[in-house]
């Protein structure tokens, strides 16, 4: 028996490949296109071990998927594979729709047609794992409650409706033919591998760089920030326990204006690695143009997790967000080399047109 993940040379599907197997010994079958957000230096780790087993493709290929399914006795799949950047869903929305929607109801139905071949006790015992995001439920105003499981959707950006489309096909799978899925909707996550375009990677190396961070509108803008190891860790939990058909909110009960944020991680390099004029790096802090339709605010009850199936973060945003800092200065090879001339391009496109 073995597990499919699919994304899992992006962010958080290579600290989950990574976390499960030093933790099991199942085989992982990866899954992944590779695009500009993939990178199997994440996974260097698990060079010659025989618990991995990559392959290359996209899980729009349903031919593919099938196969890998059969060849591999999957007994779950846990789907991270998605365009996961807002930024550049607005700057072009086409691979959002074709890999998060298109992508999505290709893998559902490679996944049915598996499925419906098991026999009865694999059936039950088979899951597909949704891996989704909190941006499905729009924007709150600073007196809302935080995001609840039955919470409407409202998505306001084209990567948050792709993935509002990906999560009603998941769910209306289970309802039409009974396939057996989990959906995980989770707050912002950070930590080790994280590619520097979203905002905390990118603030902690322009900061190393002498270059601005920038902060789009005012900064006010609240997230809920969970670190990368806690939301894998309930992946595990919802995937060993959940039940079938149901949604699970995943966050941190971290709360923070992005302002607040990279003041943070501001003051954190001013004591691990000072600037050589002895000033502090927030005086590289730069207001930008706002993202257009920016959210407000996301904030996320994860109490449902607590309480049904024993799940905590185990990190708070002090610890976690220290760890990460001192993560990127350890590995400034692994940034150097994603550093690539595509990325430099994308910072062209991104921040060329906001005035300071
Ligand atoms: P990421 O962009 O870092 O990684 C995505 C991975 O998917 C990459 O390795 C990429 O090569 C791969 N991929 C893209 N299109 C593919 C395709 N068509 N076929 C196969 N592989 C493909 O993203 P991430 O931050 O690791 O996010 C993983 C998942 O978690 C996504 O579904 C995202 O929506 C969700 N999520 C992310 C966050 C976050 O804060 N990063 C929060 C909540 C939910
Ligand atoms: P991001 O990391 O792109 O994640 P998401 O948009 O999925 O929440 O952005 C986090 C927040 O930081 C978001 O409110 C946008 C803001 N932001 C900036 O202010 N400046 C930047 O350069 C970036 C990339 C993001």
């Amino acid at each position: 028996m073995s597990i499919l993940v699919t994304g899992g040379a992006g962010f958080i599907g290579s600290n989950f490949v990574l976390d499960w197997l030093a933790q099991s010994d199942e085989i992982v079958v990866n899954l992944d296109k590779l695009t500009y957000a993939g990178n199997l230096e994440n996974l260097a780790s698990l060079q010659g071990d025989a618990r991995h087993v990559f392959v290359k493709g996209d899980i729009g290929d349903y031919d593919l998927l099938l196969s890998l399914l059969e060849k591999h006795q999957v007994r779950a799949v846990i789907n991270f594979a998605a365009e996961s950047h807002v930024d550049r869903s607005i700057h072009g929305p086409e691979d959002f729709i074709q890999t998060n929607i298109l992508g999505s109801f290709r893998l559902l139905e490679a996944v049915r047609q598996y499925w419906n071949n098991l026999g009865q006790l694999a059936q039950q015992e088979f899951r597909l794992l949704h891996v989704s995001t909190d941006e499905v439920y729009g924007s709150l105003a600073q007196t809302d409650s935080p995001f609840a499981e039955s919470n409407q959707y409202q998505p306001n950006s084209p990567y948050s409706a792709s993935k509002a489309a990906s999560d009603h096909l998941v769910r209306a799978y289970h309802h039409t033919y009974g396939l057996p899925v989990l959906t995980t909707n989770c707050s912002n996550n950070y930590g080790p591998y994280h590619f520097p375009e979203k905002l905390i990677p990118l603030c902690i190396q322009n900061a190393l760089s002498g270059k601005p961070l920038p902060i789009y509108g005012d900064g006010q803008q609240i997230r809920d920030w969970l670190y990368v190891k806690d939301h894998c860790s309930a992946i595990r939990r919802v995937l060993a326990d959940g039940q079938v058909g149901e949604v699970y909110n995943v966050g941190g009960w971290n709360e923070k204006a992005n302002l607040d944020v990279v003041n943070t991680l501001c003051s954190i390099l001013d004591e691990l690695q000072a600037r050589s004029d002895g000033k502090s790096y927030a005086e590289q802090i730069t207001y930008v143009t706002d993202r257009p339709g920016h959210d407000r605010r996301y904030a996320i009850d994860a109490s449902r997790l607590e309480r049904e199936l024993g799940w905590k973060p185990a990190e708070t945003f002090e610890t976690g967000i220290k760890k990460t800092v001192q993560w990127y200065l350890d590995n400034q090879a692994w940034v150097g080399n994603v550093l690539s001339g595509d990325y430099q391009s994308w910072l062209d496109k991104n921040y060329a047109g906001r005035s300071a």
